[in-house]
């Protein structure tokens, strides 16, 4: 079964940050310190889905879909990261589990979607190698309770935006700006990925993926210098999360990263143990010019030219078409199959006067971006399944809530929601698939 859905994750929309026994996370400590956020916006009430969950099923279920990928917020389960467990954390994702089930929604948990306990943050977060091995723990505590109804696990979201933006440039918690020295925030993810892996199968979990966030590199123009930092920032960006979780091996940064000396024997069999399906997050390419003096190998040049969206972000659906015919290229038989598990664009959608959001331009966007997945399929890439960005509008990291993503409009001070055009068109797309899909067999 093709897998259609929406994603979302606890921090942007949960709330109920001190309920039931939640532990604080680094983006409580971080939305609530001066200047972080824009207009020092917080998740602590977001779209309230702790206590409106019910609704957010339904509004799934309306829409026809058959997956939903949500994450579990690490400190509502273990407030300190470790040793005692939350019980009415645990519960609420069992309900949530249950609710979707009986909707004919299959739950895809993703751990760790950028929520570290600060409890954990306080003894170094992801730079503290014991970090890893703490994951794989909380990942069989929750897998204890739900995998016995969950057939699909994510074990991180995107850890290369957790390590650029939390521990290389300071702009998403925990705040760090380490640049290349950040780097052992991504082994010590990736560590935690593949402990996580042996965790959630030991504990009975049926199949597990994990999600990067990938981007066609465009270099900025045929100069030697653009190549070359073009290539270190596909390195960075791409390869350094693909190559040792699908090859064992990380690929050459000696040019700028002087030592791997967090690299202990072992850890590449670890993070390169087998899983089912690739997630792969798909936005934007990025075009890249020869550095300057920021320390940093490559600079980022702006792809001109495309439709943008509110954020900024250019609009290339053939970006998609070709990120995944080059996962393919790049990796042949040792890539696994490729879940779509976030695509999606942020727009300013204003509610007309008779309460209707139009939100063409999102609808254009799921368009272009379905068709180009249906190319790379075409195309011989073995994809099983897509994810909207997002189910709701909600906290969008260090935009606060200025950066709309929903298929539903969220009225953040009412919390009212309202179904888009966006909404409304994904529904009509999703009947239309099943009475292919019917007709097929
Ligand atoms: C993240 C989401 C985020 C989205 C849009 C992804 O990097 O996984 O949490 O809201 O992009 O910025």
């Amino acid at each position: 079964m093709f897998l259609w859905g929406t994603a979302t994750a606890a921090y942007q929309i949960e709330g109920a940050a001190r309920e039931d026994g939640r532990g604080v996370s680094i983006w409580d400590t971080f939305a609530h310190e001066p200047g972080r956020t824009r207009d020092g916006h917080t998740g602590d009430v977001a779209c309230d889905h702790y206590h409106r969950w019910r609704e957010d099923v339904a509004l799934m279920s309306g829409l026809g879909l058959n997956a939903y990928r949500f994450s579990i917020a690490w400190p509502r389960v273990l407030a300190q990261g470790r040793g005692e467990v939350n019980a009415r954390g645990l519960d609420f994702y069992d309900r949530l589990v249950d609710a979707l089930l009986a909707a004919g929604i299959q739950p895809v948990p993703t751990l760790f979607h950028w929520d570290l306990p600060q409890a954990l943050e306080d003894r170094g977060g992801w730079l503290n190698r014991d970090t890893a091995a703490v994951f794989a723990e909380y990942a069989a505590t929750v897998a204890g309770r739900l995998a016995d109804r969950v057939p699909l696990w994510i074990t991180l979201n995107e850890p290369f935006v957790h390590m650029a933006y939390g521990y290389a440039m300071g702009l998403h918690a925990p705040g760090h700006l380490l640049l290349t020295d950040a780097l052992p925030a991504a082994h010590h993810q990736l560590l935690g990925h593949g402990l996580a892996v042996q965790a959630l199968r030991a504990a009975g979990a049926r199949q597990v993926a994990l999600t990067n966030n990938c981007t066609p590199v465009w270099p900025a123009s045929q100069e030697e210098a653009d190549l070359r930092a073009a290539e270190a920032y596909d390195v960075l960006h791409n390869r350094l999360f693909n190559d040792p979780l699908l090859l064992g091996k990380y690929p050459d940064m000696s040019a700028y990263i002087p030592t791997l000396d967090f690299l202990r024997d072992g850890d590449l069999a670890t993070i390169a143990t087998p899983i089912d399906a690739l997630g792969i997050n798909y936005y934007n390419p990025t075009r890249i010019a020869a550095p300057t003096a920021d320390g940093l190998p490559f600079a980022d040049a702006g792809v001109t030219g495309f439709p943008t969206t509110a954020f900024g972000w250019p609009v290339v659906p053939d970006g998609l078409r070709e990120l995944l015919t080059g996962l393919k290229a790049r990796y042949d038989t040792a890539l696994p199959p490729i879940l779509i598990t976030e695509n999606g664009c942020s727009q300013d959608d204003v509610p007309a006067d008779d309460g209707t959001i139009e939100d063409t331009a999102r609808v254009a966007f799921l368009e272009g971006h379905l068709a180009a997945m249906r190319q790379a399929m075409a195309e011989g890439v073995d994809v099983r399944g897509y994810f909207a960005w997002s189910l709701l509008d909600n906290f969008e990291w260090a935009e606060g809530y200025h950066q709309r993503f929903g298929l539903v409009h969220v009225d953040f001070a009412t919390q009212r929601r309202t179904p888009k055009r966006s909404y409304h068109w994904f529904r009509e797309f999703l009947k239309a698939q099943n009475r292919t899909q019917n007709t097929d067999t």
